[in-house]
């Protein structure tokens, strides 16, 4: 019988390590999947190979071929296949072998043998809906706002940190650090230096925002789910940094494996018209450059933390909003695991 590759129950623990299943996660730079090219990833701990057909349609495979494992990501692209390295089988982007050129009617031919998952292009990046199980739908994906916006001009940042996905998330969550850490920053420097914080529902997600200051530092965050999780934050601009109010930053952290995160931040402000030349010219040639060296500051406080630096907390009101995420994620990751040992 044919076996088409997946990897084993995972355990709660597992999951929450490695990221939660059955939604969107961001996967890479759209730029990154160029046209005839084959990409080879982590993400969520497992292995997988990227190609655009020649229409422009991402594709997204487990990479493994379905004869003997070898990686499709080191075969050739064949304009809508790959055709493995190792002995040419052909996969195309369903994860269907097309043809098994060394014998040619081969029972393999006709078959879906290799795991293919739904991708879509948003923000100028790949998202990809990992599964629980390879026959999940699908959830609807919701792009966030700012992203669908037409008054919004956004430029997409991308990096990776030597930390858990979960550290990158909850500094997100964790908007108080923007007056110690970033205090030296050009836009972090205002503000009071103590808070009390609130969270507010909403209908897909949580703000979670001071009570008594907004629009003078990182003062509130709004936390959603919708298909995919994301943070939509803003930090006040002074005047020399051009019209268009506050910027806006839309994050999602994608785990690479248990260790290391992808970071996506598409920086924003809403601006049209002239307004948007002067953003995107001011952004290439003064702000961007200070937005990562602040970046900076949250990647070396981050990689510089113990993989277990959560297990002996102390934690204050402060600290409500990444209680709020780990319950929400460890409770999801209890649910998959045991939906997972029970298929
Ligand atoms: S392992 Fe890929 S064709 Fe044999
Ligand atoms: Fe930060």
């Amino acid at each position: 019988m044919a076996r088409v590759y997946k990897p084993g129950a995972l355990s709660a623990d597992e999951i929450f390590a490695t990221g939660l299943r059955d939604q969107w996660h961001a996967v890479c730079p759209s730029s990154w999947v160029e046209r005839g090219a084959i990409r080879k990833l982590k993400r969520l701990g497992e292995d997988w190979v990227l190609y655009r057909q020649s229409d422009g349609t991402v594709r997204m495979l487990a990479d493994r071929c379905p004869h003997r494992g070898a990686p499709l990501s080191h075969g050739m692209h064949l304009g809508d296949r790959i055709a493995c390295k190792y002995h040419g089988v052909q996969v195309d982007g369903e994860g269907t072998v097309l043809s098994v050129p060394g014998m040619p009617g081969c029972n393999l031919e006709g078959k879906k043998l290799v795991r293919a998952l739904p991708v879509q292009e948003v923000g100028g990046a790949i998202l990809a809906w990992f599964g629980l199980d390879t026959e999940t739908e699908p959830t609807p994906l919701v792009v966030p706002d700012p992203l669908a916006d037409e008054g919004v001009s956004e430029f997409l940042c991308y990096t990776e940190w030597k930390a858990p996905w979960r550290f990158a998330v909850e500094n997100l969550l964790d908007p108080m650090h923007g007056a110690f850490l970033h205090h030296e920053s050009h836009s972090m420097f205002g503000g009071e230096q103590s808070a009390r914080f609130r969270i507010r529902e909403t209908d897909r997600g949580f703000f979670f925002e001071k009570t008594n200051q907004r629009g003078v530092n990182f003062d509130w965050v709004e936390f959603s789910r919708s298909g995919v999780d994301w943070v939509d934050l803003e930090i006040p601009y002074p005047a020399t940094a051009g019209p268009g109010g506050p910027f806006g930053i839309v994050g999602m952290a994608t785990p690479i494996d248990e260790g290391t995160t992808s970071i996506f931040f598409w920086r924003y402000r809403r601006v049209v018209g002239w307004e948007r030349d002067v953003w995107r010219f001011l952004y290439r040639t003064t702000l961007e450059e200070r937005h990562w060296a602040v970046l900076q500051q949250d990647r070396a406080m981050l990689e510089g933390m113990a993989p277990d630096a959560d297990q002996a907390e102390n934690l204050y009101q402060h600290d409500l909003g990444v209680i709020r995420l780990r319950r929400m994620y460890r409770a999801q990751a209890e649910e998959q695991a045991k939906a997972l040992a029970e298929a």
